[in-house]
C-alpha cells in the first residue's frame, strides 16, 4: 500500500487486477445516472427487459418499471453457459461453532437443489407468491436455503435475528402476518446449546402462524404439536429438484426486514426485486472486487442487512464461495476468527469496528502466528472506525498490504452507498469516501444549505436515490414520509447521519442525530428501550442515553424513575434488565441502570437526555435554565458518582 499525505492507495498489482482503477467511472455515472444504473442493470437476467428506468413521485419512486426477473435465476441459472462452469464450484461453506464439528459446504448446483426442493415444499403448504413467511435461524446454511427459496416462489422473507426474544419475534410476525415461520430446535452459542424452538413456540401466540417448520441442528429436545410442526428434514425429502423460478415484477415485494427507529416500535423496511438485485450485484463486485476465486467472509448475521446482502445475494450473484459462521469470533479462544480466515483461506474479510476493537484488545500478539496470506482486501461496516482502530486492523489483519474499504450504508439502503473503491482508493482513516458511481448525497445544515468542507451537518441522499433503496415502510406509509422526507422535503432523503467532507469530497460519518444507538453496531432506539422499562409494573417514567464504550462504540445507559420506599433497589434494577430481556432480547443491556426520584425536564415536561448524557459523561452542563426541576441534576450527579 502507498501512503500520501494521511491517506494509502492501492497497490499497482492491486489495481491492475481490480474491476475498477479508473476515478472516470465517476465523471462517467454522473452525466446520467439513470442511464449508468440501467446500463448496469443490461448485465444481469431479465425475463423481460423494463420500460422505464426511473420513476418518481416523491416521496415514492420506483427503478426498472415492468422489467421482470428473479434473483434465484440470476445466481443459479443466468445463461446455462455460466451455471456450467459454476455448478461445481463451493457456494457456502458454514463453519461451526464447536470447533471439533466438520464444516459443511455446498457447491452451487447442491444449493439450488435443496432450495428447489424446500420451494417446492413451501409450495405444497399454500405458500404463494407475495406471502409474507417468517425466518427465525441461527447461522446455518438453512437461512440461506431459507431465504432462497422464498425468493423462488415469490414468497416475502421476513428474517428475524435469532437473538431476539419472543415478544421481539411476535410484534414483528404480528406485522406481517406471516402464516408460516421457519426455525431450529437450537444453536450454539459460547459452548451452550440455546433452545430457539422454545422461543418460537413462545414468539408465535397471538400471531397468524399456523405452520412452524424446524430444522434439526443442535439435535437438543423441543416441545411437538403434531398439528403445527414439520421437521424441515422430513418436507422436503421427497421433493423434486426443480422448481420453475416465479416471474417477479421489478417493483413487486422481495422482502421485510425490520430496524429500529425513534419510537417504540420497529419499521418493515420494504425492498422490491429488481433494484435490490442490482444494486447487490454490482456494489458487491466492485467495491469487494470479486473475483471467481475469492472466499469472502461476512462476519454479520443474515438476520441483518448486512447478513441479507453481503453474506447471501452480492456474493452469490457473483458465483463465488461465501462463509458462514455459526459462533462467537472468540469463542472458545480470542483467536478463532484468524482460525478460520487461514483454515478456510478468506481472501476478502468483512466486519464490523466492535469485532475490530476487541481482537484488538487481545492483542497482536496471538496473531503473530498467522501469515494472513490469502487476505487481500478489508472491509468495515457499522459504525464508525476511529483512526486507531483503522490503523490496527490494517497493520495486524491486513498486514500493511490489504485496502481497506470503510462501507457506510443503512438498512433503508438495501446496499454500500459510500466507500473508497479499492482499486482506486484513497483510503483514509475515519473517512468512508465517495458516494459510489451513480450515487449523489449531500451534507446539509438545518436550513438545507450545503455545508463547507470541514463543517458537520446531516447527511442526505438525493434523486435518484438509488436502485436497491427500500421502497417504504410496511404497512405504515405516515412513519416513512415523517422519518425520511419531512426534514428536507418529499425529494431528499434523510439518513440521520451526522457527516463531514474533506477538501477532496472524502466523507466522514460522525454518528446517528435521532435516538438511535449503535450498540456493537446493532441498532438499537433509545425509544424501544424506554417502552420495554416501561413495560414493569412499577415504573413509569425512564430515559434511555447512549453512552461511548471501548469495545462497543455505544452502549446504553438507563435513568429510571423509581421511588425506592420498600428498600428493594437492586431487585429493580435486576427487573428492568429482565425488561430489556423479555422485550427485546440481549443484545442492548444497559451498562448502568440509575434509580432516581426525579428526571431533569423543560416546562412543558420533556425529559431533558442531553443533560443525563453529560452527567454521565462528565462533561460541562450548560444552561440549565429551562428546566423545571434544575435540583434533579445535583441528587443524579451524586448518584451517578456513587
Ligand atoms: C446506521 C445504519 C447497513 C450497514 C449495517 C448497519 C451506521 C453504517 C457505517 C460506517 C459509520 C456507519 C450509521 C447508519 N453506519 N455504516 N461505515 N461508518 N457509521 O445498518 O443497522 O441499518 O444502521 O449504521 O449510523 O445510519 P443499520
Amino acid at each position: 500500500m502507498q501512503k500520501i499525505g494521511d491517506s494509502y492507495f492501492p497497490t499497482k498489482e492491486f489495481k491492475d487486477g481490480a474491476w475498477l482503477n479508473d476515478d472516470s467511472i465517476y465523471e462517467k455515472a454522473k452525466k446520467d445516472p439513470i442511464k449508468f444504473w440501467e446500463d448496469l442493470a443490461k448485465e444481469l437476467f431479465w425475463f423481460k427487459s423494463w420500460k422505464k428506468g426511473f420513476l418518481h413521485k416523491p416521496p415514492y419512486f420506483q427503478w426498472f418499471l415492468d422489467g421482470k426477473i428473479n434473483i434465484t435465476s440470476d445466481i443459479f441459472e443466468k445463461n446455462n453457459l455460466d451455471f456450467k462452469i459454476l455448478k461445481n464450484k463451493t457456494a457456502l461453506i458454514w463453519e461451526a461453532e464447536p470447533p471439533e464439528e466438520k464444516s459443511r459446504t455446498f457447491t452451487y448446483q447442491e444449493l439450488f437443489k435443496e432450495v428447489c426442493q424446500f420451494a417446492n415444499a413451501l409450495k405444497k403448504l399454500g405458500v404463494k407468491k407475495g406471502d409474507r413467511v417468517g425466518i427465525y435461524l441461527p447461522v446455518i446454511p438453512e437461512v440461506v436455503i431459507s431465504m432462497l427459496a422464498c425468493a423462488r416462489i415469490g414468497a416475502v422473507h421476513s428474517v428475524v435475528f435469532s437473538a431476539f426474544s419472543p415478544q421481539a419475534l411476535k410484534v414483528r410476525l404480528q406485522d406481517t402476518a406471516a402464516k408460516v415461520l421457519i426455525t431450529a430446535d437450537g444453536y450454539y452459542r459460547r459452548g451452550q446449546v440455546i433452545n430457539l424452538k422454545q422461543n418460537a413456540d413462545e414468539g408465535i401466540k397471538e400471531t397468524e402462524v399456523k405452520k412452524t417448520i424446524v430444522v434439526r441442528r443442535a439435535k437438543n429436545e423441543v416441545f411437538w404439536d403434531e398439528k403445527k410442526d414439520a421437521w424441515y428434514e422430513d418436507l422436503i425429502k421427497d421433493e423434486k429438484d426443480f422448481c420453475e423460478a416465479e416471474v417477479m415484477d421489478a417493483e413487486d415485494a422481495f422482502f421485510i426486514l425490520y430496524t429500529s427507529g425513534s419510537t417504540g416500535k420497529p419499521k418493515g423496511c420494504l425492498h422490491v426485486c429488481g433494484g435490490y438485485t442490482v444494486q447487490s450485484y454490482w456494489t458487491g463486485k466492485w467495491i469487494f472486487d470479486f473475483h471467481s476465486d475469492d472466499i469472502f467472509w461476512c462476519t454479520s448475521d443474515p438476520g441483518w442487512i448486512t447478513g441479507h446482502t453481503y453474506a447471501i445475494y452480492s456474493p452469490l450473484l457473483n458465483g463465488i464461495t461465501s462463509l458462514l459462521f455459526e459462533g462467537a469470533p472468540d469463542f472458545p479462544t480470542p483467536d478463532r476468527w484468524a482460525q478460520i480466515v487461514e483454515k478456510h483461506k478468506v481472501s476478502i474479510f468483512y466486519t464490523a469496528p466492535t469485532a475490530i476493537r476487541m481482537f484488538e484488545k487481545y492483542g497482536a500478539e496471538i496473531l503473530s502466528k498467522y501469515k494472513f496470506e490469502n487476505l487481500r482486501l478489508l472491509g468495515s461496516v457499522g459504525e464508525p472506525i476511529d483512526e486507531a482502530a483503522w490503523l490496527w486492523y490494517f497493520r495486524e489483519v491486513g498486514r500493511e498490504k490489504c485496502p481497506i474499504v470503510d462501507t457506510w450504508w443503512q438498512t433503508e439502503t438495501g446496499g454500500i452507498l459510500i466507500t473508497s473503491l479499492p482499486g482506486i482508493g484513497p483510503f483514509k482513516p475515519a473517512f468512508t469516501g465517495l458516494p459510489f458511481p451513480g450515487v449523489k448525497v449531500d451534507i446539509l445544515d438545518e436550513k438545507g444549505k450545503p455545508c463547507p468542507k470541514d463543517v458537520q451537518g446531516n447527511l442526505v441522499i438525493l434523486p435518484p436515490f438509488s436502485p436497491g433503496m427500500f421502497r417504504g415502510i410496511y404497512k405504515n406509509p405516515e412513519k416513512y414520509l415523517e422519518t425520511y422526507w419531512s426534514q428536507y422535503g418529499k425529494e431528499i432523503y434523510f439518513t440521520s447521519d451526522g457527516a463531514l467532507k474533506d477538501g477532496n469530497d472524502l466523507i466522514r460519518i460522525i454518528g446517528r442525530v435521532d435516538d438511535v444507538i449503535k450498540v456493537a453496531g446493532h441498532r438499537v432506539s433509545t425509544g424501544e428501550l424506554e417502552a420495554a422499562i416501561n413495560g414493569h409494573n412499577e415504573i413509569s417514567e425512564c430515559a434511555v442515553i447512549g453512552v461511548p464504550d471501548e469495545i462497543k462504540g455505544e452502549v446504553p445507559v438507563a435513568f429510571v424513575s423509581y421511588n425506592d420506599k420498600k428498600g428493594v433497589a437492586e431487585e429493580v434494577k435486576k427487573e428492568v434488565i429482565d425488561q430489556i430481556k423479555k422485550e427485546i432480547g440481549p443484545i442492548a443491556l444497559p451498562k448502568e441502570v440509575y434509580l432516581v426520584e426525579d428526571l431533569p425536564k423543560t416546562r412543558s415536561g420533556k425529559i431533558m437526555r442531553r443533560i443525563l448524557k453529560r452527567l454521565f459523561t462528565g462533561e460541562e452542563l450548560g444552561d440549565l435554565s429551562t428546566l423545571s426541576n434544575p435540583e434533579s441534576v445535583e441528587k443524579i450527579k451524586n448518584i451517578i458518582r456513587k
